[in-house]
């Protein structure tokens, strides 16, 4: 259950966790040239609507950049870290299926990471359509949880776990089909490009024992090939032979 206070988020919790691991991702150059490259493609209008804002790296660089920026996240926890983060900025506790904007509100839309957590994306956009003004500018970013490469000496299991775990994930292909949902959804000028996530080693081991973990867990696997294949990840880590690859997906769409 997401607790809903302030004070909740002193104690390492779930959203802390998440936000350790968003903090190494982010950080890295190609991350922030891919947020970059969303920053131009919103546009010059404000506000911008980043959706699922998580801890408010985004909103605080479009504030930096003049862009006046809104950042939106269903999880209280993570609203209340944002806003430890980056007091000057403004988070708001909202869904993204029932964002806390006006019809026609906001000039830019913006989710990153976020689509492949919803059950109905094409619900989201029907809002993301309802919040954006005529002319406003979409832009969605996100890997796809299907699609993740992974080094190992046992290809067999490696495959069953990235399977297994994109089935735990509620819309583990969203990325790939972000263009056909933007063009769905009556968006313009929808076009979608691929991006390259190439990470080697210690950063993402806890990244990969949390996928054989949560495999395990859900009775896919043994605990043994749990063990032996995160005892293998980490060997690689150790040696600087981990190599885990995965496409991540732009798209950009304009309201009519
Ligand atoms: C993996 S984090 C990504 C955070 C941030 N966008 C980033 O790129 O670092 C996904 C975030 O989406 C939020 N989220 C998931 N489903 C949501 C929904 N339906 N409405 C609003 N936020 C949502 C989660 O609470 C979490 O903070």
């Amino acid at each position: 259950m997401v607790k809903n206070s302030e004070a909740d988020v002193t104690a390492a919790g779930p959203a802390e966790t998440l936000v350790g691991m968003l903090d190494a991702i982010d950080t890295m150059p190609a991350a922030a040239a891919l947020r970059a490259r969303s920053y131009e493609l919103l546009g010059t209008g404000s506000p911008i609507a980043d959706v699922g804002c998580g801890p408010g790296r985004a909103v605080a660089e479009l504030n930096e950049r003049g862009r006046r920026a809104i950042g939106v996240d269903m999880n209280p926890e993570m609203i209340a870290i944002a806003r430890r983060r980056w007091p000057d900025a403004d988070f708001r506790t909202g869904d993204a299926g029932a964002l806390p904007f006006e019809d026609g509100e906001v000039a830019g839309y913006r989710a990153e990471k976020v689509f492949h957590e919803i059950g109905d994306p094409a619900r989201a956009l029907e809002e993301a359509r309802r919040v954006l003004t005529p002319g406003g500018h979409v832009v969605l970013i996100g890997q796809d949880w299907d699609a993740l490469v992974i080094d190992s000496a046992d290809p067999a299991l490696t495959r069953t776990i990235v399977h297994a775990r994109a089935d735990l994930v509620p819309s583990p292909r969203a990325a790939r089909g972000y263009r056909n949902l933007l063009r769905d959804a009556g968006f313009e000028d929808v076009h979608a490009e691929a991006h390259i996530g190439v990470f080697t080693g210690e950063l993402m081991l806890p990244l990969l024992a949390g996928l054989a973990r949560a495999v395990h867990e859900s009775g896919v696997i043994t605990r043994k090939q749990r063990d032996a294949w995160i005892a293998e990840q980490a060997d690689r880590a150790r040696f600087d032979r981990l190599f885990l690859a995965f496409p991540v997906f732009l798209a950009f769409g304009r309201r009519p």
